[in-house]
């Protein structure tokens, strides 16, 4: 991967960090000498990667959190800043594609859905953005997925909440350009993760994956970590208010 001189020693807040993308985006950053905090549900999977990392001498900090608790974030997001530093970079990856039919979506279920894959993305971008202005600037990248582009079936809260995330993130680079924040969307194509591997990924998805994609080559979280580092670094400078689609072709 491309080194990015500008990211070594600055803080950076990665969502849902502890697995499938999310570790790749950790694992990249901390290659970069950056201080990265991370937040999930899976303490396992999260305390694990941090010893890994901290053991190779890289600074690395993870903190349990849920994200679909607004007020744990927002404490969360302070235990952070308090541990690592003023934070430059906030990764808003953490999601969860659980699969709904329609006819099964409660009003519970829909506000849940929505809390896991869209609000937190919304409150932690809030929440750093004192850091950010007083740092004279900042990047913000938002997960989204083309799920929605391609009119996916089967999860319909999942994709109205990917596709809200463009709608979001074009707003809050408006509002927060002026203060040299750049705020960014990155959109998967399906990305061969180890929960993808063991759930959906059949010889048959993959022969479709094959044939509706450009390039004839699986897709891996490390392709969409070095997009990431690209867009939260000084080379990304003048770039904001976009959505950058690494899928292979396929939308
Ligand atoms: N893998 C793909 O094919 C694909 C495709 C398009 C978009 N995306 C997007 O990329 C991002 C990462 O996807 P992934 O495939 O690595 O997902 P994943 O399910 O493998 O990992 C998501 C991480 O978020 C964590 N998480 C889930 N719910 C949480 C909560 N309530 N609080 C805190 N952490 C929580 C999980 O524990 C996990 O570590 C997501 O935004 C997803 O929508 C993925």
């Amino acid at each position: 991967m491309a080194i990015y001189p500008d990211l070594a020693g600055k803080v950076v807040l990665v969502t849902g960090g502890a697995s499938g993308i999310g570790e790749a985006i950790v694992r990249g950053f901390a290659n970069q000498d950056a201080r990265v905090g991370f937040v999930d549900i899976d303490d396992a999977a999260g305390s694990a990667l941090a010893e890994e990392l901290t053991a190779a001498g890289k600074t690395v900090y993870f903190e349990h959190l849920d994200l679909r608790d607004v007020q744990a974030l927002q404490s969360g997001i302070e235990t952070i800043r308090q541990a690592l530093g003023t934070i430059g970079v906030l990764v808003n990856n953490a999601a969860h594609d659980e699969r709904h039919p329609a006819p099964e979506v409660t009003p519970d279920y829909f506000d849940d859905r929505i809390a896991v894959n869209l609000r937190h993305q919304f409150f932690a971008s809030q929440a750093v953005l004192p850091d950010m202005k007083a740092a004279g600037g900042g990047a913000i990248i938002c997960m989204s997925s083309i799920s929605w582009m391609a009119g996916f079936g089967g999860m319909p809260i999942y994709t109205a909440s990917k596709a809200a995330v463009i709608g979001m993130v074009r707003s809050l680079a408006r509002d927060f350009g002026p203060d040299n924040i750049r705020v960014n969307a990155v959109t998967p194509g399906w990305i061969i993760t180890k929960r993808q591997l063991e759930l959906w990924l059949t010889p048959e998805a993959d022969a479709e994956r094959n044939a509706r994609q450009s390039l004839k080559r699986r897709i891996y979280p490390d392709d969409i970590a070095k997009l990431t580092l690209f867009l939260a670094s000084e080379d990304a400078s003048a770039i904001t208010a976009q959505n950058y689609i690494a899928d292979g072709g396929w939308v």
